[in-house]
């Protein structure tokens, strides 16, 4: 959507609650999808937002509209049938998984499907075979989770039905209506091809983990009483979720992802407790979140505040940042029903905090340094920022447009560092307004929303669960 376009759009559904907006420039910021995590519903409906957040504020809606613009998605989407012969099954492959034809025996060129079901597999770590895009249920659910997540804050923010009504739009199509919904299990995802494969993989749980964005979506429209939200579709939900739970708490490969140590384990909490929540069960959502915590959680994080687990693989930054993700985001959840993490330590005596502390010292290298960036704002506002030196790393490495990032709303209080026009800013925490600033390219942080190619956390870091994946087998 043209910056013109998408301005004339937000000019037409603006109420005049955020007429705020209108007195400065709207950023105009492509898609950046989070690795995870959990928004307060009721933070969001109480509506005492911070005035440094106007900016995120108009992220989020532009945001809520370019993703809805591509929905609503389908498990039957996909053009390859699963081992079932049922396109409701979700279904994906092992990514780095290639086909080894030489003693297949055959006589002729093979078709796509006789390579996938004759020829022997072999793993070359973290080389994507770029056939596993002929399925996209991964991208899919990631696009659907986001747009849930942005359309139900677009709502909240502003009220206008439109948002609430692609939300329930979103949700019938992909867990409802049996012409395109999902069957509730992932007993083909990260496939593993070949004559001895057609079954899914414990990696491929993994392929989910965003469904606590989505839950953060539904809960605000739930308990925001949003009239196109209907008590029809929230039971039916609710049952979809009721079976889900039932496969993701005793099928095979969803206890060995759970009993997975690293960022792999993390993110099966992350899921589960936040469908928990979903149908209404908070104290098995506690107790999820207490496993994690007493857990497995117990030894991912070093004296020195490293994550062994995630600095051993190929990509050290990005996995920390992970991992990092799904810690602050089962903490997140924790709070919300009433288990306090945030300061419970390792056997090394480290938190949450202690990781981020160390990561933030560590180079990016040619990884994506800002996979770091939503957590450092994360840890600033829930531990606070005394000396201001995460918004200081902000300003340095995320640049000046810090504060436009959609996150910037929730993970509050946080210093803008007096960037936000007209905020009444805070500059308590800060170091100094951008003068200072090491002239960092503000679209480093930023990802072009340019359909095929932009990035997808939910898509991209299947690949980099693919490392992990491997990295576990073959360790
Ligand atoms: C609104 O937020 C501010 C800043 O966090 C806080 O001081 C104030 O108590 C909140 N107001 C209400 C009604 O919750
Ligand atoms: C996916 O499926 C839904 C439901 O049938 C449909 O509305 C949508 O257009 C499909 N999307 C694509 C890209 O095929
Ligand atoms: C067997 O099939 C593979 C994959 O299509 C192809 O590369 C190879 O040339 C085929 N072998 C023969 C002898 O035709
Ligand atoms: C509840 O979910 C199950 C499994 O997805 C489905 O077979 C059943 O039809 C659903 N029942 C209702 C009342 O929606
Ligand atoms: C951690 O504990 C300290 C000391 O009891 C307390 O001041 C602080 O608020 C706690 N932080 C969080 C995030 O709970
Ligand atoms: C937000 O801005 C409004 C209008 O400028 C001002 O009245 C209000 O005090 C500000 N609130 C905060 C928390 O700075
Ligand atoms: C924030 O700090 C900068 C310089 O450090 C100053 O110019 C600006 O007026 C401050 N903003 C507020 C609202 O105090
Ligand atoms: C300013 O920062 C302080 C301390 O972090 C916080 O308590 C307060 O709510 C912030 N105010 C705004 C308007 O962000």
């Amino acid at each position: 959507m043209g910056s013109s376009v998408l301005r004339a759009a937000l000019s037409a559904v603006f109420s005049a609650s955020l007429s705020v907006l209108f007195l400065q420039p709207l950023p105009v910021r492509s898609l950046t999808s989070y690795a995870n995590d959990f928004v307060d519903p009721a933070f969001i409906l109480a509506k005492n937002f911070s005035n440094v957040t106007v900016e995120a504020q108009a992220t989020i809606v532009q945001w809520a509209q370019d993703l809805a613009s591509q929905g609503p998605w389908s498990v039957t989407n996909k053009s390859v049938t699963p081992p079932s012969g049922d396109k409701h099954d979700y279904m994906s492959w092992a990514p780095y998984s290639w086909p080894d034809c030489s003693k297949a025996g055959n006589t002729t060129e093979l078709t796509p499907e006789q390579i996938w079901t004759t020829c022997p597999y072999v793993t070359k770590d973290g080389q994507f075979n770029p056939d596993g895009r002929l399925i996209n249920d991964v991208g899919e659910f990631g696009d659907l989770s986001d747009a849930v997540l942005y359309n139900a804050l677009a709502w909240a923010l502003d009220g206008n039905a439109v948002y609430s009504s692609n939300v329930a739009k979103f949700v019938n199509t992909w867990f409802v209506d049996p012409a395109t919904s999902m069957n509730p299990n992932l007993n083909y995802a990260q496939l593993a091809r070949g004559p001895n494969g057609q079954i899914g993989q414990h990696t491929g749980v993994l392929d989910l983990k965003c469904m606590s964005k989505l839950v953060s979506g539904v809960l605000i429209l739930r308990e925001g009483k949003a009239a196109e939200w209907t008590s029809d579709i929230d039971t039916q939900l609710t049952n979809w979720t009721n079976s889900y739970i039932d496969w993701l708490t005793t099928a095979k490969i969803a206890l060995e992802e759970e009993a997975a140590t690293n960022n792999h384990g993390s993110f099966y909490y992350n899921q589960l407790a936040a469908l928990q929540i979903l149908v209404g069960d908070k104290d098995g959502a506690k107790q999820t979140i207490e496993k994690y915590f007493t857990g497995i959680y117990m030894n991912q994080i070093a004296a020195n505040g490293d994550q062994p687990l995630e600095s051993a693989r190929t990509r050290p930054y990005h996995y920390r940042a992970y991992n990092l993700a799904a810690m602050i985001t089962n903490a997140k959840l924790g709070q919300y029903v009433g288990y306090d993490a945030w300061n419970l330590t390792t056997s090394k005596g480290t938190t949450i905090k202690s990781a981020l502390d160390y990561a933030i010292t560590q180079q990016a290298g040619d990884e994506a340094a800002s996979e770091l960036w939503p957590n450092v704002v994360a840890v600033g506002a829930i531990y606070g920022d005394d000396g201001g030196k995460y918004a200081q790393f902000m300003l340095k490495n995320a640049g000046s447009t810090y504060p436009e990032d959609a996150q910037f709303l929730w993970n509050q209080p946080f210093s803008d560092s007096g960037l936000v026009k007209g905020a009444a800013g805070n500059n308590s925490t800060s170091g100094s307004k951008n003068n200072g600033a090491t002239g960092t390219d503000p679209s480093v942080g930023t990802v072009p929303d340019n359909g095929a190619s932009a990035i997808r956390s939910c898509w991209t870091v299947l690949a980099a669960a693919g490392v992990t994946a491997i990295s576990l087998i073959l360790s």
